[in-house]
């Protein structure tokens, strides 16, 4: 029977990793390059099929700029899904990442599904962040991984239907009575792992 499941998103991120860039793809599929900075937040929905269900995305896109980061947890606080976004070419934006990450293990809501991000995957030539050290990072703390272009269209629509097929294993998940905590990307994560086990 065809489903149609609501999960409320949040991007969170440096500004300028692309994170307005990459919903605005994800949303109604065009890209600018001279994309304004968020002031405050910005919402989006988008209805998405997949797999013959029908995943209604509610999506925050949080301002990367400092003097908004305590705006963030009220975007956050309700959120099924956080995107954790990074610029390929710029170290200090995968180091905000981590950050962002830490606040969410303290302030963040219990099982949610953490997404890290490698963006501006087009301009590999400038790469600062290696990407198998973001994918060992986004294992380490049960969370997905995805590398991304906004601009080339790349790896986009793929990240939401991980979402998508996460979102399902944790739903099946939760009406067990011994669901492991955490995100259960990992089929072998164990109880206790994940969120409960946060390694910042
Ligand atoms: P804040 O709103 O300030 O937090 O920034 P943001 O994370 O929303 O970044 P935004 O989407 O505004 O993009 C910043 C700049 O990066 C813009 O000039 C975009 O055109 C550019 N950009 C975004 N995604 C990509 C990408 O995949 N590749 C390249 N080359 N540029 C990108
Ligand atoms: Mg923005």
């Amino acid at each position: 029977m065809r489903k149609s499941v609501q999960i409320k998103v949040c991007l969170l991120g440096s500004s300028g990793v692309g994170k307005s860039s990459l919903l605005k793809r994800f949303v109604v599929n065009e890209f600018e390059e001279n994309e304004q900075t968020t002031l405050g937040a910005a919402y989006q929905d988008k209805n998405f099929e997949y797999k013959g269900n029908t995943y209604k995305f509610q999506i925050w896109d949080t301002a990367g700029q400092e003097k908004y980061a305590p705006l963030a947890q009220m975007y956050y606080r309700d959120a099924k899904v956080a995107i954790l976004v990074y610029d390929i070419t710029s170290k200090d934006s995968y180091a905000t990442l981590k950050e962002w990450h830490r606040e969410l293990c303290d302030k963040g809501p219990k099982d949610l599904i953490t997404c890290v991000v490698g963006n501006k995957c087009d301009l590999e030539d400038k790469e600062e962040v290696d990407s198998n050290t973001a994918r060992n990072y986004a294992k380490s703390i049960d969370g997905l991984f995805g590398l991304t272009s906004a601009k080339e269209n790349r790896g986009v629509n793929e990240l939401f239907m991980k979402i998508c097929d996460v979102y399902e294993k944790t739903a099946v998940d939760s009406s067990q009575v011994t669901r492991p905590k955490g995100n259960t990307l990992d089929p072998s994560a164990k109880p206790g792992a994940g969120k409960g086990g946060c390694p910042c």
